[in-house]
């Protein structure tokens, strides 16, 4: 089993402006469908929220993404989705994960900025799409150390490039 978690940044580390990614780029979210798809996905509470308000639906009837185990992190024990499992951390939440995941599998970690901030020293691998320009936004992706990873892929695209980064010697 491994641990990802995977993300679109801009040029200037923006990954969210308000409730909201400031750009739309659908080969991105197809990329992120393909990625996810069938496996565990976490998000904090916000995350989830947001999808549900950009595809119009009400978090309180359930998973954000279908076909996959919705995840939520929040401190509110009182946090109620159908079909979703509520976990009080990230720890908790990798943990519930691992029920739905054989040694083979992966457990995908979907933002947002909190949540990327506290998993970037958990996770094996890093799922970027780097956006060739900067953006106005207030929620960034952490910078990270160039040296504890190694660029394994990059599908260069028009303005952007898929890039997938291991962790070094882990
Ligand atoms: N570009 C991308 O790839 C991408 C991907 C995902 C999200 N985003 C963007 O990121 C933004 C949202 O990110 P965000 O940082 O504001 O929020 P977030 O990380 O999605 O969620 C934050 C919430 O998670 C819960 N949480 C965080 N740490 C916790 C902990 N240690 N224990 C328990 N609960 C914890 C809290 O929920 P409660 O308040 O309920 O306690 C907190 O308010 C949006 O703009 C979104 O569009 C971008």
């Amino acid at each position: 089993m491994i641990i990802s978690l995977i993300a679109a940044i801009s040029k200037n580390h923006v990954i969210g402006l308000g409730d909201r990614i400031p750009w739309h780029i659908p080969e991105d979210f197809k990329y992120f469908k393909e990625k996810t798809l069938g496996k565990p996905i976490i998000f904090g509470r916000a995350t989830f929220e947001s999808i549900h308000k950009m595809k119009g639906t009400n978090p309180n009837t359930g998973s954000a993404l279908p076909k996959r185990k919705n995840i939520i992190i929040t401190r509110n024990d009182g946090y109620r989705a159908d079909d979703c499992i509520i976990c009080a951390s990230l720890d908790d939440a990798i943990n519930a994960a691992k029920n739905y995941v054989d040694d083979t599998q992966e457990i995908m970690i979907c933002g947002g900025g909190q949540i990327y901030t506290q998993a970037m020293d958990i996770v094996d691998r890093m799922y970027i799409t780097i956006i060739d320009q900067d953006y106005d936004g207030d929620v960034f992706f952490p910078q990270w150390d160039d040296d504890k990873w190694t660029l394994t892929s990059s599908d260069r695209q028009a303005g952007y490039a898929f890039n997938i980064y291991d962790r070094v010697n882990k």
